[in-house]
């Protein structure tokens, strides 16, 4: 059974007392009550819920893509309720999304994408950037596949390469929507088995939403959603 906790360190994002509807009026629709969340450094935090049950929506939340209607958000200990400006943007600038496909430019090669995680950022460093993402690539399995086009690798490649340019910017909060659902279980496996490695090796916390139960036992914690509200759900390790 694994023991994380000794290894987790301070809360990246938090959620308190977060609620969410979309719409005013007759067409107001409350997707999120009462949510109350920390998530640290080294955790691999699972979201489940049936469909329309505001996976979505709470992960945009957390990754400030969507400001909640009440409560507050603090992620890396600073209160960004209502941040704006240049200090959102840095703060942003520590967070990578990965979806459920088409998180590649078709236009790049594996490598060139994998280097335009990192190209606009204060990170970026001309001497550095190649041959770190040419490791990260090699790290992840896909070594001989650097001048390859996103078309011509599976999905599950593909999946991969994003993660090598979620990595090379050194994010402490990685948030994944589905990353795993258009991909078969041996992928899907290989792709959350290197995300929870991320998690615990370059300490930043991930937040990844699914449907698929064969993932849960990588996670640290689970979160299930049900007619808008959370609770956590232990986790079966086998
Ligand atoms: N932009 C929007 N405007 C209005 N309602 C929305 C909007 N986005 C989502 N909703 C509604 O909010 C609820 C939650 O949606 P959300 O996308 O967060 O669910 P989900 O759990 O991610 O679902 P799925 O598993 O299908 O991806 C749904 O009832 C949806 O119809
Ligand atoms: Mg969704």
């Amino acid at each position: 059974m694994p023991t994380d906790h000794h290894v987790l360190g301070p809360a990246v994002v938090e959620a308190i007392d977060i609620h969410h509807h979309y719409g005013d009026g007759a067409q107001r629709v409350d997707v999120l009550f009462d949510i109350n969340l920390q998530i640290r450094e080294g955790e691999l935090l699972i979201v489940t819920g049936p469909s329309g049950s505001g996976k979505t929506t709470l992960l945009t939340i957390l990754g400030t893509m969507r400001r909640p209607s009440q409560g507050v958000l603090r992620l890396l200990g600073a209160d960004v309720t209502n941040m704006q400006g240049a200090g959102l943007d840095a703060l942003r600038n520590r967070i990578r999304f990965l979806f459920q496909k088409r998180n590649l430019l078709s236009s790049l090669t594996a490598l060139q994408n994998v280097i335009a995680g990192v190209s606009t950022t204060p990170l970026s460093d001309p001497a550095w950037n190649e041959p770190r993402a040419r490791h990260l690539l090699g790290m992840l399995g896909l070594g001989d596949k650097a001048d390859a086009w996103p078309d011509e690798l599976s999905g599950g490649q593909q999946q991969r390469v994003a993660i090598a340019r979620v990595m090379i910017g050194l994010p402490d909060l990685i948030i994944a929507d589905e990353p795993t659902s258009a991909l078969d279980r041996v992928a899907g496996r290989l792709v959350v088995d290197q995300l929870k490695d991320l998690a615990m090796r370059a300490k930043c916390a991930v937040v990844l939403s699914t449907h698929d139960e064969r993932i849960f036992d990588v996670a640290s914690r689970r979160l299930h959603i049900e007619d808008g509200r959370c609770f956590e759900v232990p986790i079966h390790y086998h």
